[in-house]
């Protein structure tokens, strides 16, 4: 990681702190590369496994996993996970989630030279999804519109006063499902549509906007479920969301939390 500036792909790096709609605030980890410059030789001197079906892949999927990975390990190191969890190797999962080190819940997005990702400890979150996103343009609109929002959902951005465009608003959604779906993914483990969740409100001015479910995904992510993200933009025309959900009431996790919690204040 110290020689991360020397890697001829790199480019900058940064860490934003960002609002969850829980009122908690998370450190977004971003790393901006050249795509063009990036050699598999990169893995190796980030002292980074490339898995088999990594390496056999494109150049540009081998640049985004790398730097996905490499913008994940500092987000577990900001968070003050001891060393050897940060350096640990993230695996794939066998629907391509990230495998992520005990006790941590995290995310992994990337588009257009732009890698982001959050951690947190799975004692404060059952699970948490980011994604980030280019802005759609004219050409690109309406296979996103056919792909993730329904005529009801435009009407909504349509009357939703404020200065972002319409393009925006709708990129907005479709980042904010897939945020979304990755961080309900480690509750559901299967794949849902986006149509299984619909624009419930959207508010330009905090950066909230809310999703229903309109399917009932399992006992967590039950039809009617409120689920609230936080949104906002980076620089070149790219749009981050966030989803963050509390870890389930009677869930180890929310065991290990009250347990901790107690021992320290006995322990006081
Ligand atoms: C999986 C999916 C969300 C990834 O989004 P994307 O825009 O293609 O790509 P992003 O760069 O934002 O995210 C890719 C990262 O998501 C993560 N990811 C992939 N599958 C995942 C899963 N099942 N669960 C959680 N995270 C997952 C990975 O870390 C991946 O990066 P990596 O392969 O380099 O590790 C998307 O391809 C997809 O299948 N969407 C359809 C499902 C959906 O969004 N439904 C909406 C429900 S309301």
């Amino acid at each position: 990681m110290e020689r991360l500036e020397q890697l001829p792909a790199f480019r900058s790096v940064s860490i934003r702190r960002t609002a969850l709609p829980t009122s908690d605030w998370i450190d977004v980890s971003t790393l901006c590369f050249d795509e063009a410059a990036f050699t598999p030789a990169h893995f190796a001197e980030a002292g980074m496994p490339c898995p088999d079906s990594i390496a056999r892949s494109v150049r540009k999927r081998q640049a985004e996993f790398f730097f996905g990975r490499l913008a994940a390990r500092r987000a577990i190191e900001r968070a003050g996970v001891d060393r050897a969890v940060a350096q640990a190797d993230i695996g794939i999962g066998a629907s391509r989630e990230p495998l992520w080190p005990r006790n941590v819940v995290g995310s992994i997005s990337h588009t257009a030279g732009i890698a982001a990702a959050v951690v947190a400890s799975s004692q404060a979150y059952g699970g948490i999804g980011i994604d980030v996103e280019q802005i759609v343009s004219a050409s690109t609109r309406p296979a996103v519109l056919e792909m993730a929002l329904n005529g009801a959902e435009v009407h909504m951005l349509q009357a939703c006063p404020g200065p972002m465009s319409l393009d925006e608003k709708v990129t907005l959604v479709f980042s904010a499902k897939e945020s979304l779906f990755k961080a309900a993914f480690g509750s559901v483990r299967r794949y849902f549509d986006f149509s299984a969740a619909r624009l419930s409100s959207i508010d330009p001015d905090s950066g909230r906007l809310a999703l229903t479910l309109v399917e009932h995904l399992n006992e967590e992510f039950t039809l009617g479920r409120c689920c609230e993200l936080s949104f906002t933009r980076l620089d070149g025309g790219t749009i981050l969301t966030i989803c963050a959900f509390r870890p389930r009431p009677g869930s180890a996790a929310v065991e290990l939390a009250s347990r901790s919690l107690h021992s320290r204040l006995h322990s006081a």
